[in-house]
Formats: C-alpha cells, sequence, structure tokens
C-alpha cells in the first residue's frame, strides 16, 4: 500500500468524487498531512468526515470556496487536534454556532492559523467561541467582511493572546476600540488593513507603542492616517515592509518622521503611491537615510518633478514604481548609479525615446520594465532597451499606438532572455511581428495582444500552442480619446 505524507490536493470545480475520497481513506493515508480542497464544490460534509476521521494528523486544510458546514465544524473538532492551518475563506454555509464545537469538544486548540475571508454570515457569537476554542491562534485573517465590527474584535481578543499576524483588509466600520483592544493584547508583527476611515492617530500611537516588533504595516487607503500616525510609526524598531499608499493627508514632515525613526536602516519596501503632498523633498530624505530601501512606489505622487529621479541616483532601491507622475526626459536622464531592475513608468505621457535611450545607457540591469501608454514612445524606445538592457524578462508596452512591427524585430534580435510581452493596443503591429516572436518562443511563455486590430487571429492562433499564456483580440482599443498620430 501507498504510504502518502505529505500531500496538497489541488481543488478543482466539482472535481472531487466519493470514489476518490473513498480512495483516500482506504490506501494508507493516516499520514496524510496537507490536504487543500479549495473550490472543491463537490466536497460534502459527509465526504470531509470519512477524510478528517481517515486521516487524524493532518495539519494544514484548505476549505476555502467549498459547502462545508457546521457539521465539518464538528469533526474537526473531534478528529483533528492536531490541525495548525484551517481556511474556511468564502465558505458562507457554517454559522456561529459551527464555532460552538470548538469550544465544546475536544477542539482544534493547536490552531495557529485561521481564514475567515469573506464569511459575511459570521457574527459576535461566532468570535466568542473561537476565542475560548482556539487560546493558542497567531495569525488571523479577516479579510473582505465589510460586517466586522469593533465588538466582534474585542471578542476575539479576549482570550487569544498570542497573535501576531492580523489582516483586516476591507474592514470600513473597525474604530480605535478595536485597535486598542488589539494593542493592549497583542505583540504583532504583521498588521493589514485598507480601506478604513475611521482610524485615527490614536490607533496607531497604541500599536506601536504595544508592538515595537512590527515587521510589516500595511495600512492603504486609511483616510485619517496623518504625519502625527507616522510619528508613532517611526518609533519602531524592525520594520521592514509600509503601504500608505492613498493616504492622501500624509506629507513631507510625515516622511522625515519616518527618514529619522528607528527603523531608517531597516526598511526594505516602501509605497506612498498617490500621496499627492509629497514632494522631492521626500524621496530626497528617502533616497540619503532608507540605504536598505529595495522596493520604492512612488505611483500618482503628483507632486514629484524629474528631481526625484536626480536624488534617486545612487540609491539602494532595485525596484521603482512613478507610474503617472509628471516625469520627463531630463528626470530619465539624471538617473544612475542605481541598480535598477525593475522599472514602471506607465502612463508617463511626456516623456519621449530621447529620454528612454539616456536612461538605458546609464541604467542596464533593467529585467523589468513597463511603459504602457506612454504614448509619446515610439520604435527607437524598444532598441535602446533592448539593446543596452541585455537581462531584459519582461516588457509591457500596451497602449503605446506609435510602435510598429520593427519595435518587435529590435526586441526579439536583442533581448534573449524575455519571457513575457504585452503589445496591447499596439495597433500598428501586424503578422510580421508574430514571425519575429515566434523565434523567441521559448524563453517567451506569456505573450499579450488585446486590441490588436492589425494582427490577423489566424496568425495569432498559431502561436498559442507555444506558448503558457497567450492573449489576443481585434477590438478597438476601450481608451478614451485613443488615436494613432
Ligand atoms: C489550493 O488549491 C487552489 C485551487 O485549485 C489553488 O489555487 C491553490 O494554489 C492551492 N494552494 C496550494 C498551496 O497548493
Ligand atoms: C459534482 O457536482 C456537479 C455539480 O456542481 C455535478 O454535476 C457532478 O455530477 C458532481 N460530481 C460528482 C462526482 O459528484
Ligand atoms: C487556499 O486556496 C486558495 C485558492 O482557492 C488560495 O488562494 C490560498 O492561498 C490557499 N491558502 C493557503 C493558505 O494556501
Ligand atoms: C485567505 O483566503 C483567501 C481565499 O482563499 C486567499 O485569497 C488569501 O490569500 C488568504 N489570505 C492569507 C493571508 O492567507
Ligand atoms: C448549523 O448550521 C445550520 C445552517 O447551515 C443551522 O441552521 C443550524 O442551526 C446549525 N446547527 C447548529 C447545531 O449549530
Ligand atoms: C504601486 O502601488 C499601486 C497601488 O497604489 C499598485 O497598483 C502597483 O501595483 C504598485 N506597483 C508595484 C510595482 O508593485
Ligand atoms: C504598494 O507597492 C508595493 C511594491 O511596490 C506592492 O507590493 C503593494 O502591493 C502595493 N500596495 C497596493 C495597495 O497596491
Amino acid at each position: 500500500m501507498v504510504k502518502v505524507d505529505r500531500v496538497i490536493v489541488m481543488g478543482t470545480a466539482a472535481a472531487f468524487s466519493e470514489e476518490e475520497v473513498r480512495a483516500c481513506t482506504l490506501c494508507e493515508c493516516r499520514n496524510l498531512q496537507d490536504l487543500n480542497l479549495s473550490e472543491c464544490f463537490n466536497v460534502t460534509d459527509v465526504l470531509l468526515q470519512r477524510i478528517v476521521e481517515g486521516c487524524p494528523c493532518l495539519l494544514y486544510l484548505n476549505l476555502s470556496c467549498t459547502l462545508i458546514t457546521n457539521k465539518t465544524l464538528r469533526e474537526l473538532s473531534r478528529n483533528c487536534l492536531n490541525l495548525q492551518y484551517l481556511s474556511l475563506a468564502y465558505c458562507y454555509r457554517f454559522t456561529d454556532e459551527g464555532f460552538l464545537y470548538l469550544a465544546t469538544e475536544k477542539g482544534c486548540h493547536n490552531l495557529i492559523h485561521l481564514n475567515l475571508s469573506g464569511c459575511t454570515q459570521m457574527t459576535l457569537n461566532g468570535f466568542r467561541y473561537i476565542s475560548a476554542g482556539c487560546p493558542s491562534l497567531k495569525e488571523i485573517v479577516i479579510d473582505d467582511m465589510p460586517t466586522l465590527s469593533d465588538s466582534c474584535v474585542l471578542a476575539l481578543t479576549a482570550r487569544c493572546h498570542c497573535l501576531c499576524a492580523i489582516s483586516l483588509l476591507d474592514a470600513p466600520h473597525l474604530s480605535d476600540i478595536a485597535l486598542e483592544a488589539i494593542a493592549e493584547v497583542a505583540k504583532l508583527r504583521t498588521f493589514r488593513t485598507e480601506g478604513n476611515n475611521q482610524l485615527t492617530d490614536n490607533s496607531w500611537k497604541a500599536l506601536c507603542r504595544s508592538s515595537q516588533g512590527l515587521r510589516r504595516l500595511h495600512a492603504a487607503e486609511c483616510s485619517r492616517m496623518t504625519d502625527a500616525s507616522l510619528k508613532s510609526v517611526a518609533s519602531l524598531k524592525n520594520l521592514h515592509h509600509l503601504d500608505i499608499s492613498l493616504c492622501h493627508k500624509v506629507s513631507d514632515t510625515g516622511i522625515q518622521y519616518l527618514t529619522e525613526g528607528s527603523s531608517a536602516t531597516k526598511l526594505r519596501e516602501l509605497n506612498v503611491s498617490y500621496c499627492s503632498h509629497i514632494t522631492d523633498r521626500s524621496v530626497m530624505m528617502i533616497a540619503q537615510r532608507l540605504c536598505k530601501l529595495y522596493h520604492l512606489n512612488l505611483s500618482y505622487c503628483e507632486s514629484l518633478t524629474d528631481m526625484s529621479l536626480e536624488w534617486l541616483s545612487g540609491s539602494s532601491v532595485c525596484s521603482l514604481d512613478i507610474s503617472g507622475c509628471n516625469i520627463q526626459d531630463q528626470g530619465l536622464a539624471a538617473l544612475e548609479g542605481i541598480c535598477l531592475k525593475k522599472f514602471i513608468v506607465a502612463e508617463c505621457v511626456y516623456i519621449t525615446d530621447i529620454g528612454m535611450e539616456k536612461l538605458c545607457k546609464n541604467v542596464r540591469d533593467l529585467e523589468h520594465v513597463d511603459v504602457s501608454h506612454c504614448v509619446a514612445l515610439s520604435d527607437p524606445a524598444i532598441r535602446a532597451i533592448s539593446f543596452y538592457c541585455r537581462g531584459l524578462v519582461t516588457l509591457r508596452m500596451s497602449g503605446c499606438a506609435k510602435m510598429t512591427d520593427m519595435a518587435v524585430q529590435y526586441l526579439t534580435s536583442g533581448s534573449q532572455y524575455l519571457r513575457e510581452l504585452d503589445v496591447s493596443g499596439c495597433v500598428l503591429l501586424t503578422d510580421r511581428s508574430l514571425r519575429h516572436i515566434e523565434r523567441i518562443c521559448p524563453p517567451l511563455c506569456s505573450i499579450t495582444m488585446a486590441y490588436c486590430s492589425s494582427i490577423s487571429k489566424v496568425a495569432a492562433l498559431k502561436l498559442r500552442p507555444r506558448v503558457k499564456h497567450w492573449e489576443h483580440s481585434n477590438d478597438d482599443p476601450p481608451w478614451f480619446g485613443y488615436n494613432i498620430s
């Protein structure tokens, strides 16, 4: 008989038959530790009961997007005493009472990770039972649950005092009361929230004071996050990732706190996208003081100018997003002494071929380039990228309507490692481009040609069997005011 120690079953919609499950429990699956039944719509409580009775060693169970009910939760708490990771995300058929079994039966007292994203049917009692039944819980994910209230969080934190990672994306009603309750009991390493307009400076002050070891803070689109909030964040000792994108109130003062704070030499990833008040002065401080920064996202920071790219010269940044900024050729020409591997310059409508040529001469390590919707660019820009940046892996130039078959010819003769190409909306490209592209498949394994009206379906289809990802359409580009000039 076959012994299985570690199996990850890839769930496919309507894929699991009763025979298969019976076979699984009959063959020696007693040592099965990992089971992924996500999106198996055929998995019923009865089948699951059979599985868990036969597999007492389960550590990891992914039941997301299945139709299981309370009965499955009962069987889990009777049989899976070792279970550590459980995902019930987007399961709508169980109720609060299902979690009562965790508290009253033998229970899953060793549960470390629980994903309840999208389980909008849950109410206060459910969180009470979880708190009583799973005191060792370390990581809880409650994303996409707009119904989540402060009292649910209070109930959860009543007994769960070991929490170190909490994710509450899209829970707009949570207020300072919830965060202060978390701060009181937990020493967090990761905290994620998004789209909240209630949390004030008090929340961040409380959280950062109690969780000095916080490494990852995701607070995107928190409209009441201010410079004073960042002063608290700046007191953290070991912050590696910070995402405050779409926090409109943050200004240079907040960035100054951060760059003078205790984590200045620790930060690796910073996202200040859509922080429209921050200026070149912030970028100067970031470039000079955050000496380990790897990813920097400045996209749609409307106040930035070419000076910002000058400041970034010589910095540690390897992945830079300046999409939608008012950058011109002068800025591109000024960037040097930087080992940039990923450069996202989408929607920078003022940059021209001349700027791209100067940039590529100085920044030759580029592997991932996105110039989508840089409408002024044409063939010479692509010639420069493929001539100077020999290690190019990904190129996106969707919405660059001036590109002709020449651009694709330059690309396919210079970039021998290219794996991914997006030419959507390059309406001048013809079947000739496909003949060039065919020559580099492999390594090319992903091609996107939406809205390519001059590429025939017949020619496009010929390429399909040679790549993993393929997309083509002849439709007119949907972008407003899009024309070839
Ligand atoms: C679990 O299955 C889902 C659905 O097939 C799949 O998307 C996911 O990557 C799997 N997870 C793991 C860890 O294999
Ligand atoms: C799985 O469910 C689908 C409906 O979603 C059904 O048509 C199919 O017969 C089921 N397969 C098995 C093996 O139970
Ligand atoms: C469970 O499966 C889903 C896909 O349906 C996947 O997104 C998720 O990452 C899986 N969870 C874990 C912890 O692997
Ligand atoms: C929670 O589950 C959802 C759905 O399977 C998945 O997309 C998400 O990545 C999970 N979150 C975490 C942090 O594991
Ligand atoms: C279990 O869930 C069902 C809904 O799926 C509900 O009607 C029932 O009351 C619950 N049973 C118990 C014992 O909690
Ligand atoms: C930069 O942040 C925006 C969100 O504001 C996101 O859409 C984009 O993907 C990020 N860029 C990178 C390179 O991750
Ligand atoms: C912010 O940018 C970072 C990397 O630049 C990315 O990983 C993250 O997903 C972005 N945040 C949002 C909300 O898109």
